[in-house]
């Protein structure tokens, strides 16, 4: 409970310093990120990639779903959010990453992404990294791979359409916002 509401307070602290960046007021609630992360076989991963970890709410569930031995690198680019997740996942499998989204390739040694887990606020990046950080997705993908997403808006759409051959989408109103989660698969790269 104290967790929670310190987690709530950091994050808004941290949407107040970076408003454009961390693009919401509160992390997602623990049934969004359930929803979010049900199209994508994360039991069956050998590696995940998270980005935009943040205070680590679908860190957590995350590694409660993966097999031991599979890999999850999560990139954060908030050096105090990073320092938190490093702090509060003692745990192997994964690893925090303080780097850009855009840079993930750096972070894969080659490897190809089973699951890619995006909370990104897309819409109010600078278009430049948006679509910098868009554009590595497929590539870092693996063939039969799942990108899920979640979103404020349905206006990411036609961006994950031109990168994916399926994109399918709902809404959850069991988030404060409500949310647009994402599932796309068939990376087109090139
Ligand atoms: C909407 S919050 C989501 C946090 C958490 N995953 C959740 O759902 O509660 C977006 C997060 O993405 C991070 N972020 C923004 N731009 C980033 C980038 N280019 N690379 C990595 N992380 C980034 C922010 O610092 C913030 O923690």
């Amino acid at each position: 409970m104290l967790d929670h509401l310190t987690d709530r307070l950091r994050f808004l602290g941290a949407f107040l310093a970076h408003p454009r960046q961390v693009g919401a007021v509160l992390p997602t609630s623990a049934t969004a990120v359930r929803a979010m992360l049900d199209p994508a076989d994360v039991s069956g991963a050998e590696l995940v990639v998270e980005l935009g970890a943040g205070t680590g709410a679908q860190t957590q569930e995350i590694l409660a779903r993966m097999k031991p031995g599979a890999r999850l690198v999560g990139f954060e680019i908030d050096p105090r959010l990073a320092q938190l997740l490093t702090e509060r996942f003692h745990d192997p499998r994964v690893q925090v990453v303080c780097d850009s989204a855009e840079n993930l390739a750096d972070h894969l040694g080659g490897a190809a992404a089973d699951v890619i887990v995006s909370a990104l606020p897309y819409t109010s990046l600078d278009q430049r990294l948006r679509q910098r950080i868009l554009d590595v997705l497929p590539g870092a993908l693996a063939p039969d791979g799942t990108v899920v997403v979640i979103q404020y808006s349905p206006l990411m759409l036609a961006d994950f359409r031109k990168r994916f051959r399926a994109v399918h989408w709902r809404v959850t109103p069991w988030n404060v916002p409500p949310a647009f989660l994402f599932a796309c698969r068939g990376p087109i790269s090139g």
